[in-house]
């Protein structure tokens, strides 16, 4: 079974659903609160622990309520969570969402997101060298990102980054990732001044580009590539591009080839919008595979 290793952020999603989005200074009437396991790093575990391989996270949470209910998900879901400590003198993260017209608004608090530093993962290194494949995102200190990525080329492991959210990065990091799958947005951020095709050219076969409903583009070397995604009815877009990425890496680390691979992670993200939560509706293999 092949090993993948997150590093990240895991928070608690306090979510709110609204007919409308409310304005600079405007008060709507909601229809419903509720709280549920998310933060980008935690979510690409449990996707990829649904998807049946061995995933150890790396991370930190609050000595707090939503502290104790982030490890136990973890538990449920079956990710090791031996790494991921509860430190005293911050709050959990939390990620406040409102969900309404289709589609989701998040402001995120990092609290103990941002105790994940390189100092911190240095602790949990002998995972990152077992590992198959090593997936990181934004929402720990950038340090901790350019630390992992060095560490990844040192070791020989291929390090999938999620430039979620957006922020500028370091030439050095881009070099060291053997995978990155920023949305438009991100892209434009990451490659400042070059056009999305231009910045495709440069990275075969390594940069990946979502599209959303339209599906992922990268070069293959010779040409563009668009892999479609699958169309669904969608209830909460929440944690797509966290499945995606999760299965994405599953299937990279089980030797697929990169179309065959980018068609199972658009399969999982799709299937991952039809229930409520970043988790709800996170897939199990079995569940990919009849759907592919
Ligand atoms: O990618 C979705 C996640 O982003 C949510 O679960 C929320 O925690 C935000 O961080």
């Amino acid at each position: 079974m092949v090993k993948i290793a997150v590093i990240g952020s895991s928070s608690m999603d306090l979510v709110v659903t609204s007919d409308k989005r409310p304005g600079a200074g405007e008060t709507v009437l909601g229809t419903s609160f509720k709280t549920v396991p998310g933060g980008k790093g935690a979510n690409q575990a449990v996707a990829a622990a649904r998807l049946g391989v061995d995933v150890s996270m790396i991370g930190c949470v609050g000595s707090d309520h939503y502290g104790s209910a982030i490890l136990e998900n973890f538990k449920q879901n079956g990710v090791d969570v031996t790494n991921v400590e509860p430190v005293t003198d911050t709050e959990s993260g939390t990620a406040h969402i409102i969900l309404a017209e289709g589609d989701n608004s998040i402001v995120v608090v990092k609290g103990a997101n941002d105790h994940v530093t390189p100092e911190y993962v240095e602790k949990s290194l002998e995972i990152i060298e077992r590992a198959d494949m090593v997936l990181i995102q934004q929402e720990i200190p950038e340090e901790t990102v350019e630390y992992v990525s060095e560490r990844c080329k040192e070791y020989g492991v291929p390090l999938l980054l999620n430039p979620a959210p957006s922020r500028p990065i370091s030439q050095k990091v881009i070099e060291n990732a053997a995978y990155i799958t920023p949305n438009e947005h991100e892209a434009s951020v990451l490659f400042d001044g070059l056009s999305i095709t231009a910045a495709l050219k440069q990275h075969p076969n390594k940069v990946f580009i979502t599209e959303g409903k339209l599906g992922v583009r990268y070069f293959d070397g010779k040409k563009e590539v668009l892999v479609p995604s699958y169309e669904v009815d969608a209830v909460d877009t929440t944690g797509a591009g966290d499945t995606f990425n999760a299965a994405l890496s599953v299937a990279l680390a089980e030797g697929n080839n990169i179309t065959d691979s980018l068609r199972f992670a658009n399969r999982a993200a799709s299937l991952s919008v039809t229930k409520f939560g970043a988790q709800g509706g996170m897939p199990f293999r079995k569940e990919v595979e009849e759907t592919l």
